[in-house]
């Protein structure tokens, strides 16, 4: 899909499809206005034969209408003006392409950058504009062997009557536009059956990325982290017959004597919990568990196009968690990178066994700050369904970033307790600690875990577990937290 931003009155347009939206009750924004009066109140008759009040998400297909350049004009109903906003302008965005892509057009102008939406620029309204168009489109049918019929929809202009704005207009194109492919990646690889997408396929995406955009990469090998001393990491890949892979990314977009974001993404391609193994009704679904490592490629993606002012690491430790002779075993007792020693009383409990080595290793590049990102706890699931994302951070100004980019990007996130109190779940009898807490708080000793292998730099720790992907019908990866990661870093980049 390529997308563009244009300056026209919408009347004027040779167009396959206009689209302009009406608040409730039929009250015409200024470009439904604009072809209203073109028409001569063609647009305002056929609202007042009672098919379009502007409810919230509907939408209505008028053809040929008298003196309007466009084939067609779609009019997005819109809700009551007072109570439109984000979500709301969201929403019928949402519900434009959706109505878009039932049509034949292989082109669309849409008018939505005039609507107000308090606090946002014209950047953030074509931004989720893009977003939204891309998310719609999203296909995934590689395997299959009749391919879907890609959607028509070929090119999205995001338009304006006035040169107003148009500047902020095209910068949040470029930024949909990035971050959309980024989470097509992420999506695709997370879509990708585990016995396609091993560590090694991941390994080889992360190199690929690097070839195609101006990244530096890495792969540490097995016997490179054997001499590290990453015994956690390990003995998670231990049961499995493919070998773990820690990919490790570099984008470079200022001065090197800068400190780098480190982001680290759990890649578990597989997830059969191992020895303490997981029962099998929905077992599929933990092809899913690398989504973390895939929205750390999809992000740097996002970043290499855009190219902020700022450094950004990518780790992606890597392997397959499955029972057999050589896996694992409840009480064993592992010696991580940093010298402590776990006693491993659940084998399914393996992401934060990876995360902990990774988040080590992260030391080495002295992080101005490390986020990592991990389909880790199916607590966090209950505790906060499939809406927003769960965050911990050992630093207040840290978490308040992220939670300002999770609210500007609509990628949310809501935050955790990390508190000390919670650390006791997590004592063994035989070892420094263990790497279960118990039922209760599943979640919080899941980030606790973490947190004692993050002590020398400011951390956040986001579970993605809701929001990765999704289930039944439409189960598929989301592409989630690309959109936050990525404004997390653009807006550290502007900060300067
Ligand atoms: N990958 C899972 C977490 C998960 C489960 C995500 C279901 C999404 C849906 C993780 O490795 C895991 O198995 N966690 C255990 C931890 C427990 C053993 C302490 C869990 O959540 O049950
Ligand atoms: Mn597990
Ligand atoms: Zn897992």
């Amino acid at each position: 899909m390529e997308f563009s931003t244009k300056t026209a009155a919408p009347e004027r347009l040779s167009s396959a499809c206009v689209v302009a939206g009406v608040f409730e009750s039929r009250k015409l924004s200024p470009s439904a206005d604009a072809l209203d009066k073109a028409t001569r109140g063609q647009v305002r008759e056929l609202l007042a034969s009672g098919d379009m009040e502007g409810k919230p998400g509907s939408t209505r297909v008028l053809y040929r209408l008298r003196n309007i350049a466009a084939e067609r004009v779609l009019l997005v109903g819109l809700g009551r003006e007072k109570d439109f906003g984000e979500k709301q302008y969201r929403d019928c965005a949402r519900a434009a392409f959706a109505a878009l892509l039932e049509t034949g057009a292989r082109d669309a102008h849409l008018y939505f950058a005039e609507l107000p939406v308090s606090r946002r620029d014209a950047a953030w309204k074509a931004r989720q504009l893009a977003l939204a168009a891309a998310d719609a489109a999203y296909r995934f049918d590689r395997l299959k062997s009749t391919k879907s019929e890609a959607a028509r929809l070929a090119n999205v202009a995001i338009c304006a009557s006035s040169k107003k704005d148009a500047e902020s207009r095209e910068r949040g194109l470029r930024e949909g536009r990035a971050i959309a492919a980024g989470m097509a990646l992420t999506r695709d690889l997370g879509n990708l059956p585990a016995n396609v997408c091993t560590p090694t396929y991941l390994a080889e995406a992360a190199l690929k990325l690097g070839r195609e955009w101006k990244l530096a990469v890495e792969i540490l090998e097995q016997r490179d982290m054997e001499k590290l001393g990453m015994g956690s990491l390990l003995s998670v890949s231990k049961g499995s017959r493919q070998p773990p892979k820690l990919a490790v990314l570099r984008y470079s977009g200022t001065s090197r004597r800068e400190r780098p974001i480190v982001l680290v993404g759990k890649g578990i391609t597989f997830d059969t919990g191992g020895i303490s193994i997981k029962p099998s009704a929905e077992m599929d679904e933990m092809k899913f568990d690398m989504c973390g490592a895939a929205s750390v490629l999809g992000t740097l993606r996002a970043i290499a196009e855009l190219e902020p002012k700022l450094n950004v690491v990518g780790l992606v430790p890597t392997c397959e968690n499955m029972p057999g002779g050589a896996a694992s075993k409840p009480g064993d007792i592992v010696t991580s990178m940093s010298g402590q020693t776990i006693e491993i009383l659940n084998t399914d409990a393996e992401g934060r066994l990876i995360l902990a080595d990774a988040l080590t290793y992260a030391e080495r590049f002295e992080p101005q700050a490390v986020i990592d990102v991990a389909t880790l706890t199916g607590a966090c699931v209950i505790a906060l369904g499939h809406v927003c994302s769960g965050l911990f951070s050992n630093k207040d100004a840290l978490a308040g970033e992220v939670l300002a980019a999770a609210a500007e990007s609509w990628d949310r996130v809501w935050q955790l307790p990390l508190w000390d109190d919670y650390q006791e779940q997590l004592k063994s009898n035989f070892a420094d600690f263990a790497n279960i807490g118990g039922r209760a708080a599943g979640s919080v000793t899941a980030a606790c875990f973490l947190s004692r292998f993050a002590k020398k730099y400011d951390w956040a720790h986001l579970d993605i577990a809701g929001t990765a992907w999704r289930s039944g019908k439409e189960k598929g990866a989301t592409g989630r937290p690309v959109p936050l990661l990525t404004t997390f870093l653009l807006n550290r980049a502007a900060r300067k």
